[in-house]
Formats: C-alpha cells, sequence, structure tokens
C-alpha cells in the first residue's frame, strides 16, 4: 500500500476512459465505474456496441462519451484524449483493455496476424499509456492506469502464441510504468488485469479484425479443434464480466498491482516459476 493521499478514493465525477468499451470487460467496467458516479469515456471500432454501452449508461444517469477509437492507431488515442478533456475535463482512470485473441500455432500465423493482435492487444496498451501518462501526471491529483492483460501475460499455453506474446509483454510494460512512476514519487498508480476465462466476445474477437489485416493464413486441423476448445472454455469461464470488472475496481480503490483474479490459476504460475528456477523444460500450463 502507498501513501494515502495518493490512494484514489474519490470517484464521484471523476472520468474514466474505456477502451473495448462495446462489449465483454469493456462494457463491465465502464457500468462499474458509473455505479461510482464518474463520468465515462467510451472507446472501441464497433460504434454500435459503443452506442448499446452508451444505453446502458443512459440507464444508470451517467455522463458519458462515445468515440470510436483504433487503439493501434496512437493518432486515434491522442484524439480520444483530447476529446475527453475537451468533454469533461481531467481523466483520472484510464483502462486499456481493447484486446483479441487469434489462435494458431506460431508457425502457422501469419504477418497479418501478428499485425492485427500485437497491434490492438500491445500497441493499444502502448499508446494508452504513451498518450494518458503525461496528462494523468500534468493534473497532479491521484490516478490509476488499469492495463488488461490476462493469464496468457503469466503463462504461455499452446495454440496461442501471438496473445501470450502479446500478454506478456503487457505485463512487463505494466510492471515497468509501475516502476517509472514510483521512481518519480507520482501519485498516479497502476495495476495489470490478469484474468482467466469469462464469457464475452473474445471467441469471435475477427469481427473487429480491418480489411487490411485480413486473414489469409490456413490452419491444421488441430488448431481448429484448440479454437472450439476456446470458445467453450470462454463460455463456461467461471467469473462473469462483472466480476472481473469488480475486481479492478477495487484495485483501483485498495491500490493493487497484480488482479489475478482467478485463484485455480495461480498453481499454472507457481508450477512456470518453479521450471524457470530449477531449469527445468516448461510443463504446458493446460
Ligand atoms: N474473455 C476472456 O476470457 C478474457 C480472459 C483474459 C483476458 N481477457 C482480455 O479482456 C479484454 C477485453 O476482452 P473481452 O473478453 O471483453 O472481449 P470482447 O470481444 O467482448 O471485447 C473486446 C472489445 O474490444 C474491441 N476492439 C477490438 N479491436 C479494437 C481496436 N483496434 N480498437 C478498439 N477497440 C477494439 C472490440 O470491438 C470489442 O468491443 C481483452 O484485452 C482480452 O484479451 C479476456
Amino acid at each position: 500500500m502507498g501513501d494515502v493521499l495518493s490512494v484514489m478514493k474519490t470517484f464521484t465525477d471523476r472520468v474514466a476512459v474505456v477502451t473495448g468499451a462495446g462489449s465483454g470487460l469493456g462494457r463491465a467496467l465502464a457500468l462499474r465505474f458509473a455505479r461510482e458516479r464518474m463520468k465515462l469515456v467510451l472507446a472501441d471500432v464497433d460504434e454500435a456496441a459503443l452506442a448499446a454501452t452508451g444505453a446502458l449508461l443512459d440507464g444508470v444517469g451517467t455522463p458519458w462519451l462515445a468515440r470510436r477509437t483504433d487503439v493501434s492507431d496512437g493518432a486515434q488515442v491522442e484524439a480520444l484524449a483530447q476529446a475527453a478533456e475537451a468533454a469533461f475535463g481531467a481523466v483520472h482512470v484510464v483502462c486499456n483493455n481493447a484486446g483479441v485473441a487469434p489462435l494458431g500455432a506460431v508457425w502457422e500465423n501469419t504477418e497479418s496476424d501478428w499485425r492485427w493482435a500485437l497491434g490492438v492487444n500491445l500497441w493499444g496498451v502502448i499508446h494508452g499509456v504513451r498518450v494518458f501518462t503525461p496528462r494523468l501526471l500534468a493534473h497532479g491529483d491521484e490516478a490509476h492506469i488499469v492495463n488488461t492483460a490476462s493469464v496468457a501475460g503469466l503463462l504461455s499455453p499452446p495454440g496461442m502464441g501471438i496473445y501470450n506474446v502479446s500478454k506478456h509483454a503487457v505485463v512487463a510494460l505494466t510492471e515497468t510504468l509501475h516502476h517509472d512512476l514510483a521512481a518519480r514519487g507520482a501519485r498516479v498508480r497502476c495495476s495489470v488485469l490478469c484474468p482467466a476465462f469469462f464469457p464475452s466476445g473474445i471467441a469471435d474477437s475477427q469481427r473487429a479484425r480491418p480489411a487490411a489485416l485480413a486473414d489469409t493464413g490456413s490452419r491444421s486441423a488441430e488448431s481448429d479443434a484448440r479454437e472450439a476448445g476456446f470458445r467453450k472454455a470462454v463460455e463456461s469461464g467461471r467469473l462473469s464480466a462483472e466480476d472481473v470488472a469488480r475486481a479492478a475496481f477495487d484495485a483501483i480503490r485498495d491500490e493493487r498491482f497484480y488482479v489475478l483474479t482467478h485463484p485455480r490459476i495461480l498453481t499454472a504460475v507457481e508450477r512456470r516459476m518453479q521450471d524457470i528456477l530449477t531449469g527445468a523444460t516448461p510443463r504446458s500450463p493446460v
């Protein structure tokens, strides 16, 4: 726990930016912040989905702004920050949450697969950190950045190499952000969210794929079977997006860095660490 003055305890009328706010966890985060009477800035590539989240916020009576934003494009993230400040003033919470999940053995993934998913999952978080952190530091109030990684940022499950690479990188980026902020004595805190499966639209994330990076690859029958398994695992996730959003909010309020929402997965994380420390060949996490 840090200095009490730096922990975010005041939420009413403060501004939260959420990327990937049209679906799943992003929508649940927006609704969780709305319950705290925050003002919401919603970003997503899917404008109809953003409008649907906005309609839910109307039901709660929350002021909101929606802006179509492709988080892989730095200029669009900069425009999002400017629009947020123009509408509501200083931003206090930023959730870099948008994500996609291409599957397949790493040698089967095409260059477009890599560029698409690293663009959203990694560059989206890089842009969010790069664009918003100086603004949070400049206003000088307590503030918090939540980066959505995954347990795939702490483990390397087979058949989802691009996703694993992107999420491990988000964990590393957020740990470093924490150290850089602490070294400055900043009042900005950060957390990395590492959930396991919860039901959402992630198994259909190709819907948000730009035509310029279209899926041109061919996959083996084994990878197709893995895709079906992934969908089933998402659908049968033990927690809901709302549960994960609640854990993220609690982490902001209680100033917790690592947010691991699914305790049963901790054994696999521990086994990976043991394999590293003992020099053993990695055991499969699944
Ligand atoms: N659902 C799970 O089991 C699970 C587990 C661990 C981590 N996560 C992570 O949670 C986050 C949210 O995913 P979700 O499960 O709610 O999936 P989701 O598909 O329901 O929501 C993701 C949203 O991101 C948007 N999006 C996609 N590309 C974008 C882009 N370039 N710019 C802006 N928005 C874009 C989509 O339109 C969608 O609305 C992701 O980072 C995902 O990796 C999900």
